[in-house]
């Protein structure tokens, strides 16, 4: 009889409900295309859930998981550096691949994560950790490997582009907006990651250290979030043909590269502008393919799950190899360009907030 290999899920919050669900709803397409039968094994979260139909499976103890040899991959749902991080060398030093949806921690350790996993002959994956259901990791990792890449520039935040839409479409104020965010499940557990930029700060520090080849820590990068974003600046802006939008940016200066993510006026004849509520979009420049857009929902339960249960798939039938992306780690940030206002076309809003446009 064939044997069913086993996955575990870290984290039982709207992503991790999100996998458990998708991979039931999906197990017989998801079977096929892992190659192998497959069970969900575990699910490791510190609050009692006696009331789900996965109760059996519930456990506390990481190392139920670690030592368990039919448990082939884990996803990492937690959130947050730790203790995400010391569970995951964990598995990866037992050989288990690991699929996350956490950027923070790909921003903060990616580096020793992905060169842990290469050690061990098994992979660490992380197409959920920016964008959301976006297939945006293995498209530039793959797809787009012959390119120089010369900028990035995107929505990367959901829950922002959230608030911003509505409060232009529907004239919400920033909190009412930022209510429903969190009751649609897009928002970080601490709002302030999204809406004073940390979390698309974290994406871009993604992208920035697949394609540059270096781990690009956040505290490299310009970071100001939509928080003194007024009701009045959107309409002006409005007025003058631009939406406001949190822009994340990367792009080559002098030999070196300029990280940002700012609040930005983006003209309507932008595509960006037309990016609205949780959506994400990504645009990519390179020498070869000229300019990519990749757009889809940014945040929410399924639309993470389906990217984290990609990675599992990939990992599963990848069987054995290290097909995982590799960055190296930075000593120092000689190689950030630090971000300078005057390297932009502005305007000056009435409010006093002087704004990037993009055309
Ligand atoms: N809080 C994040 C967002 C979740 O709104 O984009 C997805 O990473």
């Amino acid at each position: 009889m064939e044997s069913v290999k086993k996955i575990a899920i870290l984290g039982y919050g709207i992503v991790g409900s999100g996998v458990a669900e998708l991979f039931y709803t999906n197990r017989k397409q998801i079977e096929k295309k892992a190659g192998t039968a497959l069970d969900l094994k575990y699910i490791l979260d510190i609050r009692d859930f006696s009331d789900s139909p996965y109760k059996e499976k519930f456990t506390k103890s990481i190392d139920d998981i670690v030592n368990d040899d039919e448990v082939v991959a884990v996803a990492e749902c937690m959130g947050g550096v730790e203790p995400a991080f010391t569970f995951i060398m964990k598995c990866l030093e037992k050989g288990k691949s690991v699929a996350t949806s956490n950027k923070e921690l790909v921003a903060f350790k990616g580096d020793i994560l992905l060169k842990t996993a290469k050690n061990n002959n098994c992979n660490f994956f992380f197409e959920a950790s920016v964008g959301g259901a976006i297939p945006i990791i293995r498209p530039l990792h793959k797809c787009l490997a012959a390119n120089r890449i010369t900028q990035i520039t995107g929505i990367l935040n959901g829950t922002t582009n959230y608030i911003l839409t509505k409060m232009e479409t529907s004239g919400l104020t920033f909190e009412d907006a930022l209510k429903e965010a969190q009751q649609l499940g897009y928002a970080e557990r601490d709002p302030s990651a999204d809406i004073l930029g940390d979390d698309a700060c974290r994406k871009i520090c993604i992208l920035s250290s697949l394609v540059f080849g270096k781990q690009v820590y956040p505290q490299y990068v310009y970071t100001k979030g939509i928080r003194e974003i007024t009701l009045e600046d959107i309409s002006e802006a409005k007025e003058k043909g631009y939406k406001i939008k949190l822009i994340a940016n990367v792009k080559e200066i002098n030999e070196k590269i300029t990280v940002s993510v700012s609040p930005t006026l983006v003209s309507t004849e932008n595509m960006l502008s037309q990016v609205s509520d949780v959506f994400n979009a990504v645009m990519i420049y390179g020498n070869g393919m000229d300019k990519v857009m990749f757009y889809g929902r940014g945040a929410g339960k399924l639309p993470t799950a389906s990217a984290v249960l990609g990675d599992i798939i990939g990992s599963i039938s990848s069987d054995g190899t290290v097909i995982s992306q590799y960055w190296e780690s930075s000593e120092n940030s000689d190689f950030i360009e630090s971000f300078d206002l005057n390297n932009y076309t502005t305007l000056k809003l009435k409010s006093g907030k002087e704004l990037i446009i993009l055309n």
